[in-house]
């Protein structure tokens, strides 16, 4: 049984957080993505994932020069929320900036009547999934064989969900 998730508030609100909207939120996105992840990101491949019906997203962007530190962006299906992408800017980890994030994503999520949210994260991404973990999501499932690695090693994905405080 889960239990539901409190609001998350991060410690100290730093970023400057956007809703995706315009080319130059996306580029903004773009230029995270790169640092995040071994798939790559276009304008083009954000921009249809955008145009997807239900789905929204959130940047974080440093309060004095407006640079991009990161980005989250989820689907509403209903009134669940699935987390499809967060990424931090490499060197501004572990400052809070994903809570910040994730917390503000979900925010949004709930005000447009999402009552649980979802994703699915490797089980080997310790970050992510204690990430996660603060916000009240529990593994409810997986899938085995789901990522790729560098290498060109299997890796499984854990399912997460959690319930959404209203
Ligand atoms: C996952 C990610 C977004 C976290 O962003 P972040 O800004 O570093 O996270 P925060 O500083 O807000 O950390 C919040 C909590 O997450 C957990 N956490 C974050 N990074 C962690 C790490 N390297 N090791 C262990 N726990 C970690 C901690 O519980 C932390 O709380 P604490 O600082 O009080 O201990 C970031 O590591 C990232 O961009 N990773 C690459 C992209 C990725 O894997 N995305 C997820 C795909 S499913």
């Amino acid at each position: 049984m889960l239990s539901p998730q409190r609001p998350q508030t991060p410690r100290q609100t730093v970023l400057k957080i956007l809703s995706i909207k315009s080319i130059h939120h996306v580029e903004m996105v773009v230029g995270v993505y790169g640092q995040c992840f071994t798939s790559l990101a276009s304008n083009h491949s954000i921009r249809e994932m955008l145009r997807m019906p239900g789905v929204f997203g959130v940047i974080g962007a440093d309060r004095s020069s407006d640079e991009a530190v990161g980005f989250a962006i989820c689907r509403l299906v209903v009134d669940e929320a699935e987390i499809l992408s967060i990424g931090v800017r490499f060197e501004k980890r572990r400052l809070g900036r994903g809570r910040e994030l994730l917390s503000a994503l979900l925010a949004e999520a709930r005000m447009r009547g999402a009552s649980t949210a979802v994703l699915e994260v490797a089980e080997c991404n310790e970050p992510a999934q204690s990430l996660y973990r603060v916000f009240g999501f529990v593994r409810v499932g997986r899938r085995e064989d789901y990522y790729e690695s560098k290498e060109g090693r299997r890796i499984a994905a854990d399912i997460m969900r959690c319930m959404l405080h209203v």
